[in-house]
């Protein structure tokens, strides 16, 4: 509550009452009530019965002031005895004062429920608050600091925030004080605290400097569950990475695994032909040696075809183990070059089963893409290969698998499309996850594998759709 200031500038006038010894009213200055003369009035018939009486009492000394009222208005009044004869009364009239009274009464609940309030702010609030001197000695800390550091106030009244920080600390803490005291305040300051059970805590603090009374507020929150929770998560989060890393190492083992088993099966048929001739000219050998007249001509055609054969032959395996060499750093490759060493893998899988392969180069502004080229022909060749089996799977006769590629200045793109009946709905989001396969002897891992090599090794896109009736494959690379 604001005091009325103009309330002062109306301070009253005193009356004197002069009276004789029968209480009659001898004399007045200032008036009492309205203009009305009360001279030759006894005091009984000008106040009331209470007022009265307490005039009397303070006139027998039984009093040293009273305070009366006399209609609107309250008087204090004092007494002289001036002679036998004479005797006065001064009445100062105390209305306003009595005004100011009430409201610096009022200003003064207010203060105190002000303070009630902001102590139970003070002790309810779920973080430590303390108000320090400028030596950083505690003069004030709510419940909250006490519990946190486990001291009394009383006990508090006789540390300091300075002595409260492990020893590691005590310069930084000094430090914060000076520096709060000089720039007004600081925020977020760390350290670690010593309780007075010796149990360290991490603390963050804010200080701010009251100017005017000389005096810090300090606010402190506990953050070693904080801390601890950092760690454990960070601990948690190596811990999950190190078993990606080697889940993922295990799923690239597995992969290679897959894929060696499709290129056995491969090798199976790429070579079955061959051998099936070498055991034919084996057998016609036998017959030409049989013969008296030796055709040398002959044994040289022979001798062209097993080398012909024997030629195919470790060009397979040469294929196969380049396909498993791996390369560790990035190199420029052409794209076009290594669809073909893919195909060539599988190539009479595909001509066994009636499959034709159409590779088509809409623009090739460039073909070449920085990576490892390995782990690209080993995605071209599980595209090609689940083409294949769709294709053999839906006993598609005509099957062709179309491989466009296009570029311009920045990206190059393959698309692989099949004609093998594409992929149910429900399954296009799984085919990417591990394991996904829909096939009896499936591993499930090659376009998991084939994701993560375009899309993490190359930092491409690789996407799958059904197209036509098949399904098709992007994958957008970008060069360089
Ligand atoms: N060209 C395709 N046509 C139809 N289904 C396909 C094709 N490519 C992949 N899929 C589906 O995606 C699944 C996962 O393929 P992949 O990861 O290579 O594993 P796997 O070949 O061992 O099954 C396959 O089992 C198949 O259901
Ligand atoms: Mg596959």
């Amino acid at each position: 509550m604001i005091l009325d200031a103009n309330i002062l500038k109306k301070l009253p006038k005193t009356i004197i009452l002069e009276i004789d010894k029968q209480n009659n009213i001898i004399d007045c200055s200032g008036q009492l009530i309205d203009k009305r003369s009360i001279k030759n009035n006894n005091i009984k018939d000008i106040f009331n019965f209470d007022s009265y009486n307490k005039l009397i009492a303070l006139k027998e000394q039984q009093e040293t002031t009273v305070t009366i009222q006399c209609h609107t208005k309250e008087y204090e009044v004092h007494f002289i005895q001036e002679s036998d004869q004479n005797n006065i009364f001064y009445l100062y009239d105390i209305t306003k004062y009595s005004d100011i009274q009430i409201q610096l009464k009022q200003s003064l609940n207010d203060l105190t429920s002000k303070k009630e309030e902001l102590q139970a702010v003070f002790d309810l609030a779920a973080n430590g608050i303390s108000i320090l001197d400028k030596d950083g000695m505690f003069l004030y800390a709510n419940k909250f600091f006490q519990d946190m550091m486990g001291y009394t106030m009383e006990e508090l009244h006789l540390e300091s925030c300075i002595s409260l920080s492990t020893n590691k600390y005590t310069q930084a803490s000094k430090e914060a004080v000076k520096k709060a005291i000089k720039h007004g305040s600081i925020q977020n300051f760390r350290k670690v605290c010593i309780t007075k059970s010796g149990i360290h805590i991490n603390a963050k603090m804010s200080l701010s400097y009251l100017k005017s009374i000389g005096e810090l507020v300090m606010i402190t929150s506990d953050i070693t569950e904080d801390i601890q929770y950092q760690d454990k998560l960070k601990k948690q989060v190596e811990i999950e990475v190190a078993k990606r890393t080697e889940q993922y190492e295990v799923m690239c083992h597995q992969s290679r695994l897959a894929a060696m088993g499709e290129m056995i099966d491969s090798i199976a048929h790429q070579w079955r032909q061959p051998l099936n001739g070498l055991g034919i000219i084996v057998q016609g050998l036998r017959h030409l040696s049989n013969q008296k007249d030796f055709d040398f001509e002959l044994l040289k055609e022979i001798e062209t075809e097993i080398m012909e054969k024997i030629t195919f032959m470790s060009q397979t395996i040469d294929d196969f183990s380049t396909f498993f060499r791996i390369t560790k750093q990035k190199e420029i490759f052409n794209v076009l070059t290594n669809i073909n060493d893919a195909i060539r893998l599988i190539d009479v899988q595909l001509k066994a089963n009636n499959i034709n392969i159409d590779i088509n180069i809409k623009n090739n502004e460039s073909l070449n893409i920085l990576g490892f080229a390995n782990e690209f022909r080993q995605v071209m060749l599980n595209m090609i290969h689940n083409a294949m089996t769709a294709i053999i799977d839906t006993n598609q006769k005509n099957g062709l698998i179309s491989i466009d590629i296009d570029s311009n200045k920045n990206n190059t793109y393959i698309t692989i499309q099949d004609n093998g009946g594409g992929i149910k709905e429900e399954y296009l989001e799984k085919v990417f996850d591990p394991y996904f396969t829909t096939k009896d002897k499936g591993s499930g891992i090659g376009l998991y594998m084939s994701k993560i090599i375009i899309e993490h090794h190359m930092k491409g896109r690789l996407n799958v759709k059904n197209e036509k009736n098949g399904v098709q494959f992007l994958i957008s690379l970008r060069q360089g």
